[in-house]
């Protein structure tokens, strides 16, 4: 069995069959994997059934793992594994709830974001049959392409600040009062500065990095100047041709590329609808 790969129609995303994520995979299936993963961003497994150990090992044939910064959202066994949940136990929440609720780009509030990221889907909300909390990625590369010669230019050297702060005030600001960081976690991620428009490792891709979950304002513009900047691309960047929209099945893997991608997970759903996931985080390098 090789894995087979078949790319979706539009800017972003394949499907990948013939492959058992709960079994070691010889160097030749890793090869597909890692170059289809380069090749479409976002890869889509379904019918998959692994623990966290062999979520790990799938995981490192990608390269080596983070230990996210909200400890309190880790799996007990595996801190490796960042449990994703609206469950509670004894009144506490058992994973992050609101994993994805503003576009974003994993860790991009680090000097080194991620390269990638690995969700694992064991519980999925749904109501009369629909199925909620999809997620949603979209090609910041496609969209960077499409954008007219002279817009690129004035990207061209642009820097800005991007902070996890950024999210948490967000999420006050949008009524969830219980979101806080500890002073430890505040210390960990101080505002770090990234290109707004990055290039990629292995592709030499250009993509567009600034995202409204963690960029709070671009350096040497007036604040009025920033935010409409930030808001017409973070506009153009979620347009519908540059997306994919996952409906998510218990079961489904789905690993991205964090570096010509955004996501967004749609938060309409709540208790008593659970929703589980693992999620595994690569280490990336300083963009550039
Ligand atoms: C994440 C994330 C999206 C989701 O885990 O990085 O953004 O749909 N999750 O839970
Ligand atoms: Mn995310």
């Amino acid at each position: 069995m090789s894995p087979q790969i078949e790319a979706f129609d539009g800017a972003i995303g394949a499907a990948v069959t013939d492959v058992d994520l709960s079994q070691d995979l010889d160097a030749s299936s890793q090869k597909t994997l890692i170059d289809a993963w380069n090749a479409h961003s976002v890869l889509v497994f379904r019918d998959q059934k692994v623990t966290p150990e062999q979520l790990l090992r799938f995981s490192r044939y990608f390269g080596s793992l983070e230990t996210h910064v909200l400890e309190q959202y880790l799996h007990r066994e595996h801190p490796e594994v960042l449990v994703v949940s609206n469950i509670l136990k004894d009144g506490k929440n058992i994973g992050i709830p609101d994993a994805g609720r503003y576009w974003h780009t994993d860790l991009s509030y680090l000097a080194e974001p991620s390269r990638g990221s690995i969700l694992y889907a064991i519980e999925i909300p749904e109501e009369n049959g629909e199925t909620l909390g999809n997620t949603l990625w979209a090609s910041t590369a496609a969209a960077y392409e499409a954008l007219p010669e002279a817009k690129r230019k004035q990207l061209e050297g642009l820097t800005a600040e991007y902070s996890l702060g950024n999210r948490f005030n967000k999420l006050v600001e949008d009524g969830n009062k219980d979101a806080k960081m500890s002073a430890e976690q505040i210390d960990k991620t101080p505002p770090v500065t990234h290109p707004i428009v990055r290039t990629h490792p292995i592709t030499a891709r250009k993509s567009i990095l600034v995202n409204e979950g963690h960029t709070t304002h671009i350096h040497g513009l007036s604040e009025v100047d920033s935010r409409t900047l930030l808001e017409e691309l973070w506009a153009h960047c979620t347009k519908p041709e540059f997306t994919y929209r996952h409906v998510w099945q218990p079961g489904d893997v789905v690993m991205w590329d964090n570096v010509p991608t955004q996501h967004l997970a749609v938060c309409d759903y709540a208790l008593p609808q659970r929703r589980l996931l693992h999620r595994t985080t690569l280490t990336g390098d300083r963009p550039y």
